[in-house]
C-alpha cells in the first residue's frame, strides 16, 4: 500500500461527544482536505460483526471480519451527513445509536482488531491534507501529524449535547442513562491497554465546553496555519 507521508495530516482525538465530527466535518470543509471518521470504522465492525452473529469473544473471527469488512463512504452531494454503506447496504442510521457505539468501544479494545483496521485508516491520506477524527489519531495512527488537538468537554456538557442530537432523530433517551453510558465508556477506553485515549504529548488540549462550535472551528484553523 502506498503511504503519503508528505501529505499533511490533523488528528482530532477526544473522547465520545467532545465534538470533534462536528469540529473535524467544518475543519476539513474550510481547508478542503479529506475527512476519516474513524469511529465509524468501529462502530460498522461492531454492527458487521453482530450481523454475522460472531461471538465478540472470538478476537480471530472479529478480526478476519475486520479483515474482509466492505466499507464505503459516500458524500450525498446534498450537504447532509456523509453514508456509511457496509456490505452495500446502507448503515448510516443503525450506527448512531448507542447499542453501536458500545459493541465500538467493546471490539476497540482488542489488539488484533485495532491492527487490522490501521491500513484502512492509514489508506485515507491523500492530497491535499487529512482530517483524521477518533481517540488515537494523533497517538497511534498518524503519530507524524502536522497538528494535534486533544478536543474535550465536560461530561455534563457531552451527555447534553448527545441528548439533543438523539431527541432530534426521535430516539427515546433520557440525559441520566446517556451520562452514565458516556461515564462508562470513557473509563473503559481510557483504561484499555492497547491505544488507551489519551492527549498525544505534542497535542494542544481544547476544552470546548461552553464554546460555540465556530470558535472552536477557528481555534483549530488558526492551529493548522500556524504549522
Ligand atoms: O467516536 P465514536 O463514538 O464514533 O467511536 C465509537 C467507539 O469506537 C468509541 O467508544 C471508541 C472506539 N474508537 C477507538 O477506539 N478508536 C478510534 N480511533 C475511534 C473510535
Amino acid at each position: 500500500m502506498t503511504t503519503h507521508t508528505d501529505v499533511p495530516v490533523l488528528a482530532i482525538d477526544g473522547p465520545s461527544g467532545a465534538g470533534k465530527g462536528t469540529i473535524a466535518r467544518a475543519v476539513a470543509g474550510a481547508l478542503g482536505w479529506h475527512l476519516l471518521d474513524s469511529g465509524a470504522i468501529y462502530r460498522a465492525l461492531g454492527y458487521a460483526a453482530g450481523l454475522r452473529e460472531l461471538d465478540v469473544a472470538d478476537v480471530g473471527a472479529v478480526a478476519r471480519c475486520a479483515m474482509d469488512l466492505r466499507l464505503e463512504f459516500r458524500d450525498p452531494g446534498d450537504g447532509g451527513d456523509t453514508r456509511v454503506i457496509i456490505d452495500g447496504v446502507d448503515a448510516t442510521d443503525a450506527l448512531r445509536t448507542e447499542t453501536a457505539g458500545a459493541a465500538a468501544s467493546a471490539i476497540a479494545a482488542l489488539p488484533e482488531v485495532r491492527k487490522a483496521l490501521l491500513d484502512k485508516q492509514l489508506a485515507f491520506r491523500q492530497a491535499p491534507g487529512l482530517v483524521a477524527d477518533g481517540r488515537d489519531m494523533g497517538t497511534v495512527v498518524f503519530p507524524d501529524a502536522r497538528t494535534k488537538v486533544f478536543l474535550t468537554a465536560s461530561p455534563a456538557e457531552r451527555a447534553e449535547r448527545r441528548y439533543k442530537q438523539l431527541k432530534a432523530k426521535g430516539l427515546d433517551v433520557t440525559l441520566a442513562s446517556l451520562l452514565h453510558e458516556i461515564e462508562l465508556r470513557d473509563a473503559r477506553d481510557a483504561s484499555r491497554s492497547v491505544a488507551p485515549l489519551r492527549p498525544a504529548a505534542d497535542a494542544v488540549v481544547i476544552d470546548s465546553t461552553g464554546q460555540p462550535v465556530a470558535a472552536v472551528v477557528d481555534s483549530v484553523l488558526a492551529l493548522v496555519r500556524k504549522d
